[in-house]
């Protein structure tokens, strides 16, 4: 039985080293100076007859092309494996996966934001933004505040130190006067951002987020006002969401009203109770005055409600209380402390 051509035995090898280590040594086991098996093949050629020689050199030159032609090819395999190889290789497993890595996400105040945004947006509101320091102007005066109301009580309001009586805005009512100075109504705006107040206990912070809401048409209603406020709680709360108005008094609105929302009570009471969320109205006509809007628009001759003038509501709702709400966040202050044991649950 003839033996097994010990060349071929070696391109075999060769075909299967699955690292450049593994064939670094076939070479050299093939082609090292001393020891190589085709080395040492090629001496031996001196010790046969010219015909022989002539023979086994061919042969021989043959292999040897065969060889290193195989092992350049099985290098540039392992340096540039195709996908087939890498799928079949058990070097490695295209099934293993990463470790998880930490994914960091939206704080629930702006998360909540995000969603009102996209709320209010199908309804068609704008959404504006205005300064955080405001001017006492903007912030009171336009609003219909008299300058003795409490709410300018420095117990209340931060005072930005300076001669031009500037303040940390108490509320988002002011972007209302801004919007409106900029824009010819019919208009529908919302405006999300920080206000600042000395308070601070389980349901109330030094600085917190509302979302004021402006619909000015002429013939926008209270009712209209009730339909767009409830619409906006069901779809960020929940369409069980329990809630109830009130009248309520705001100098920058008439009549006015609050809306309060059930809840699971505060982190000292613990009652199921209801919270105040909001405040609303429709907008006093004084303050259509101070942005330019008329609403004298009767002739003198048709009854003024014959002939409709410029009117419409505005809101201010809490965010941190209807996000406390959603959440069932005990108190106020979780929302700001940067916990990472609460903020990794929502
Ligand atoms: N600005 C009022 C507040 O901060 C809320 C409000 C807004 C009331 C709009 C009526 C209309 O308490």
């Amino acid at each position: 039985m003839a033996q097994a051509n010990p060349w071929s035995a070696y391109i075999d090898r060769i075909r299967e080293a699955h690292t450049p280590e593994a064939l670094d040594t076939l070479e050299h086991e093939l082609f090292g100076r001393k020891e190589g098996a085709m080395t040492l093949a090629m001496k031996a050629l001196k010790d046969l007859d010219a015909e022989g020689k002539k023979q086994q050199a061919q042969e021989l030159n043959t292999w040897k092309k065969q060889l290193t032609e195989t092992i350049a090819e099985q290098r540039t395999a392992l340096l540039h494996p195709s996908d087939d190889a890498l799928a079949s290789s058990d070097a490695m497993d295209i099934t293993l996966s990463l470790p998880p890595r930490e994914r960091g996400s939206l704080h629930l105040i702006p998360s909540f934001m995000e969603h009102a945004a996209d709320v209010f947006g199908r309804m068609g509101f704008d959404v504006a933004t205005g300064p955080e320091v405001e001017s006492e102007e903007m912030n009171f005066d336009m609003l219909n505040i008299p300058p003795d109301h409490p709410a300018r009580d420095a117990q209340d309001t931060f005072w930005v130190q300076g001669k031009d009586k500037r303040v940390l805005r108490t509320h988002t009512s002011p972007v209302q006067i801004r919007y409106m100075r900029e824009h010819k109504p019919p208009l529908r705006m919302i405006c999300m951002g920080k206000v600042y107040r000395k308070d601070a206990d389980a349901t109330h912070s030094p600085v917190f987020h509302q979302l004021e809401g402006l619909m000015i048409g002429k013939d926008v209603s209270l009712a209209n006002m009730k339909a767009v406020m409830v619409n906006a709680v069901r779809e960020l709360l929940g369409r069980d969401v329990e809630y109830r108005f009130r009248t309520g008094y705001f100098p920058f609105v008439e009549p006015g009203l609050e809306m309060d929302i059930r809840w699971q009570g505060d982190e000292q009471t613990r009652e199921g109770n209801w919270l105040e969320v909001v405040g609303c109205g429709m907008v006093h006509p004084n303050v259509l005055k101070n942005c330019g809007i008329d609403v004298e628009e009767s002739n003198g001759v048709m009854p003024r409600q014959l002939k409709p003038t410029w009117q419409g509501f505005a809101f201010g709702f809490g965010i941190d209380r209807l996000v406390m709400i959603k959440h069932q966040i005990p108190s106020i202050k979780m929302l700001f402390e940067g916990d990472m044991r609460f903020l990794r649950q929502f």
